[in-house]
């Protein structure tokens, strides 16, 4: 409360309202929402009431990611993003991943519903199902989540015109959601700015930059290649397998490598980039652009353990049964783990190689350490 009391005297010459803790927070609106739909008979029992304290709390987290990562999207949806604005990036990502965190170990209070005791409740929620949930829909699309890897390359912006339709979305959520799908995603605006990341002191706009990136592409095959001779060397020398098996093994991993950083023959500048960066990360320069990766990475994993630890929950609750949505229930919130929306940040893991096996770095001094200052010199 005396937070509440200092505010209204400051604030007290421009605004004449009292302000109140339940004034504020709209409390007395706030608790009368738990009730269930208009005319709900009989009241929801204790463990409904519980039921639906949980869905409304984890949708009200759902509104604070929709707004932190909105933030983060405008600050990244420049020409140029001011070196300042990457710390309050990652800020904000880092809370989302955080709230995450904290939705994952929420389904424990879930848990404490038995299967029973939600089996008395549940016939009543009809075909209602967090399969409507529009918010859960905005922010994947926020996030840039690919249709084709959706259960059945579901399109989630017709499926709530769908619902918008049936009268089970609200107007006003259907049209932030396609406000959301019509601009960039923060995969598109992660991407464009990997894209202009300096390889060797070279940017997308210097003469000479595609020989640059090519360069150090070939560098990098390179010295996975090398790096490869060297693990067969380690595992037939210890006998952890033949150099008949390892080989073909090795040579794949090289393949991909040059597959994902030259599909067609061509670099794709924003993947030489974002291995520039995860290989040399030690260097000054670089340490804000790799704990903005390492935040998008981060955000990814906690989303992904949310979807994991429901999945877990409502095997627990329901089995196998069918959701009340429609779906095949587990398999698809299992399926909904294989998701990877920041497709790169994971594949470019596979691509990496120690510190000491790095080719030399050109222009070192550029990200603030001279060569002979360089890790991997
Ligand atoms: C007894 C508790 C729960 C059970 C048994 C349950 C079950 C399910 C099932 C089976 C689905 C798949 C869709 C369907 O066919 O219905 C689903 C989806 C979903 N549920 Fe739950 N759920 C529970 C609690 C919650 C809570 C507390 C939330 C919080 C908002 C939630 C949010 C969601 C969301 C967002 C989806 C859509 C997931 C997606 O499509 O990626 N669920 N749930």
């Amino acid at each position: 409360m005396g937070l509440f009391r200092t505010v209204r005297c400051m604030d007290e010459t421009s605004s004449p309202a009292r302000i109140t803790y339940g004034g504020y927070l709209r409390l007395e609106e706030l608790l009368t929402l738990q009730d269930g739909p208009e005319g709900y008979t009989p009241p929801p029992s204790n463990d409904e009431l519980h039921f639906i304290i949980v869905h409304q709390t984890f949708e009200l987290w759902f509104k604070l990611i929709l707004r932190e990562l909105k933030e983060a999207r405008a600050l990244m949806d420049v020409e140029r993003i001011d070196e300042a604005s990457i710390p309050r990036v990652v800020h904000h990502l880092e809370r989302v991943s955080e709230i995450f965190r904290l939705l994952a170990d929420q389904w424990k209070v879930m848990e404490t519903l038995s299967p029973q005791d939600f089996l008395a409740f549940r016939d009543r929620l009809g075909t209602s199902s967090g399969f409507e949930s529009w918010q859960m829909r905005e922010l994947e699309v926020l996030m840039g989540l690919d249709n084709e890897q959706r259960m059945g390359g579901m399109d989630p912006l017709a499926h709530m015109q769908r619902l918008a339709k049936e009268g089970k979305v609200p107007a006003a959520a259907l049209a932030d959601l396609e406000a959301t799908s019509r601009a960039p995603s923060l995969n598109d605006v992660l991407t464009t700015w990997l894209s202009r990341t300096p390889i060797h002191g070279s940017s997308p706009q210097d003469q000479g930059d595609d020989a640059v990136v090519q360069a150090y592409i070939d560098e990098h095959l390179k010295a996975m290649r090398v790096h490869g001779e060297q693990v067969i060397a380690h595992m037939t020398a210890i006998g952890h397998g033949e150099e008949a098996t390892l080989r073909p093994r090795i040579e794949a991993g090289v393949q991909a490598a040059e597959t994902f950083l030259t599909p067609e023959g061509k670099a794709v500048r924003h993947r030489a980039g974002l291995l520039f960066i995860e290989s040399y990360r030690d260097l000054p320069l670089l340490s804000w652009p790799r704990r903005l990766i390492d935040s998008f990475v981060d955000l990814e994993q906690s989303m992904l353990l949310f979807r994991a630890h429901h999945a877990r929950m409502v095997e627990r609750m329901i089995g196998r049964r069918m959701g009340t949505g429609g779906s095949s229930g587990v398999d698809y919130l299992d399926a909904t783990t294989k998701y990877r929306i920041f497709v790169d940040l994971w594949a470019v893991r596979t691509l990496l190689v120690k510190r000491d096996a790095l080719p030399e770095m050109d222009n070192a001094d550029f990200y603030g350490f001279t060569s002979s200052g360089s890790t991997h010199s």
